[in-house]
């Protein structure tokens, strides 16, 4: 079977698979089209389901966002990451905080491997905030360190990072064009909020600047998960 067909279409949509088991997420899969999203796996469904449940997906046609931020040592970042690539994902990330060699390492191990997922960074975690900020002994105001961290990411050669879509306007004025931005805390007009606070429709977006939505609940939530992603879909592609 050929991987990674979702790659011909780009879609923008970007699914996130919270599961504990593989089970539960391939209930889900099931019922989704590689065609009209990709599927992110976290820490959670990693660790429980493993590497060979990754590769599964990637079989199924689906490119996925393997969201495991690594942070650590430039050498075990970089052994890691091409442990990744050969999972034949289409994305992956670290921590931008890991400084510019440790993103580096990572970026070389990523292009010396066959497959070359796209590599991108976390800039600072959402449930952060400026206070949480300086506890750790960053001063720096949230979105200028924000701002330099994906700067750093930009200077290491990575493809872009994470963000709210509430910064991509300004990260894509300040890192151009092809800067990668993949944006979380999405929801569709009349939407569950959920736990999110800061939220936007995939229309705006989009029209902030984003390159790519990671979209759970709604979708994973939704009586037909496959009637959610396709309104969702076109809305995308109605722009
Ligand atoms: O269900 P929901 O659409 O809120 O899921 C959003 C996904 O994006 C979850 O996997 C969540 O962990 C992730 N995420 C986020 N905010 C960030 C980074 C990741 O919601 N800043």
């Amino acid at each position: 079977m050929q991987k990674n067909s979702s790659q011909a279409t780009d879609p923008k949509i970007i699914v996130a698979l919270d599961y504990a088991d593989a089970d539960s997420a391939m209930r889900l899969v099931n019922q989704l089209d590689p065609a009209l999203c990709r599927l992110k796996v976290g820490k959670e469904l990693f660790t429980a389901a493993g590497p060979q449940f990754v590769e599964k997906l990637t079989y199924s046609n689906f490119g996925v966002f393997l969201d495991l931020k690594f942070h650590d040592i430039p050498n075990t970042v970089a052994k890691a990451c091409s442990a990744a690539s050969n999972l034949g994902v289409w994305m992956l990330n670290v921590h931008a905080s890991g400084g510019l060699e440790m993103m580096q390492a990572a970026k070389q191990a990523v292009n010396n491997s066959n497959k070359k997922p796209l590599l991108i960074a976390v800039t600072v975690l959402t449930s952060m905030n400026q206070a949480t900020l300086n506890q750790i002994g960053i001063h720096t105001d949230l979105s200028t360190h924000v701002l330099n961290l994906a700067k750093l990411t930009h200077q290491a050669g990575l493809d872009g990072v994470v963000c709210s879509a509430l910064e991509a306007q300004m990260l894509r004025e300040n890192l151009g064009r092809e800067f990668c931005l993949v944006t979380p805390g999405i929801r569709p007009a009349n939407a569950n909020k959920d736990d999110q606070s800061r939220i936007v429709t995939p229309a705006e977006a989009l029209a902030l600047g984003s390159s790519y939505l990671v979209i759970g609940r709604p979708i994973t939530k939704a009586e037909n998960p496959l009637a959610a992603l396709q309104v969702i879909h076109a809305e995308c592609n109605n722009l």
